[in-house]
């Protein structure tokens, strides 16, 4: 195979992982193969590459979509009158895996990191699904490299940030949500084999009290990070207090937060509310990503850098 083919192939194998959650993408794979009837050998290269990839298989997508997948292609076998391949069989075989609202995709964050999360099909999930700001905070943290030796992360839903922060170098890392969420944040830190990220309640509507000893039971942080935490109104005064909170504790802390612009309105409030409790805020990235269930498009996401004037404070400037 040469050099171009193996280029496009990997470009292939690239899209696929991470669009394998949505039903049109499968779709669009198969109307690729109709337009490009492939010989026995580059269905293997082709399957190998895709629904047979060592990931797909390893982590399948929804069972639905695999055995459409597998029932269009086998039919355009028969259609041509191919033998069907080994690996073409191998993948019938393990279609018949069991199936539930949970997929698996695979994003690629730049500088060869990869992660692997567990994620609901449905949206009301909210902190089963990977959301935009998520995929762009990552990508930040991949371009700082080890800049940050501990992060604490609030509202992680699935992990994402914390899991690719410690994957790019962090030693350890806080992936901090509600109790509901911290079976799914374990299982992808075990997926991923990240065992810098430490699962921990942080609910910011808790009593300061409350918050500030399980604050006292972490390692001080380096830096704060939150992606997709600004999205409905009632939660934004506790977020604002608990991030005042964190930083009056470790002053020397940076705080990194990314948004998606769907939610302006609810923006503009938590700035002003950092703004009232003595924040600055400066844009430090934007960038658009997908949110991976259907029938959803690319969303625009900012990130910001908040500081706070107290004496001591190292992060300014
Ligand atoms: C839209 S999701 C973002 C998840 C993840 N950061 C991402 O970008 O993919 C919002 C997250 O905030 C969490 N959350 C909501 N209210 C919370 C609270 N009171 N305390 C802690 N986490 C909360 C949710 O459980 C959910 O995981």
């Amino acid at each position: 195979m040469g050099n171009e083919d193996e280029g496009k192939l990997s470009i292939i194998t690239r899209k696929f992982l991470q669009n394998r959650p949505l039903n049109g993408y499968w779709q669009e794979c198969l109307a690729w193969i109709e337009l490009n009837s492939l010989s026995v050998d580059s269905q293997d290269v082709f399957l190998k590459a895709t629904a047979g990839h060592e990931l797909s298989l390893k982590y399948p997508g929804s069972l639905s979509y695999r055995n459409m997948f597998l029932t269009r292609f086998s039919r355009q076998v028969d259609a041509a009158c191919e033998p069907y391949s080994d690996v073409l069989c191998e993948l019938q075989m393990m279609a018949g895996a069991p199936d539930d609202d949970f997929h698996h995709a695979t994003y690629s964050f730049g500088g060869g990191v990869w992660a692997t999360f567990r994620q609901s099909a449905r949206m009301s999930d909210i902190e089963a699904v990977v959301w935009p700001p998520g995929l762009v905070l990552s990508e930040l943290l991949v371009t700082m490299g080890g800049k940050y030796g501990t992060v604490l992360e609030l509202g992680t839903g699935t992990g994402v940030c914390s899991i690719v922060a410690a994957k790019a170098g962090a030693h350890k890392v806080y992936a901090t949500d509600l109790p509901s969420a911290l079976p799914l944040i374990a299982t992808n830190a075990a997926l991923n084999d990240a065992p810098a990220v430490i699962p921990a309640t942080l609910d910011w509507c808790a009593d300061a009290e409350v918050q500030a000893g399980q604050l006292d039971a972490m390692a001080p942080p380096d830096v704060v990070i939150a992606a997709d935490c600004v999205y409905a109104p009632d939660l934004v005064d506790p977020l604002a207090d608990l991030l005042l909170l964190i930083k009056t504790r470790h002053p020397t802390c940076d705080i990194v937060i990314a948004s998606s612009r769907r939610r302006e309105d609810t923006q503009e409030f938590f700035r002003r509310e950092l703004g009232r409790r003595g924040f600055i805020g400066s844009r430090v990235g934007q960038a658009q990503a997908m949110v991976y269930l259907e029938g959803h498009e690319r969303e625009s996401v900012v990130i910001d850098r908040f500081t706070l004037a107290l004496p001591g404070d190292k992060s300014l400037g």
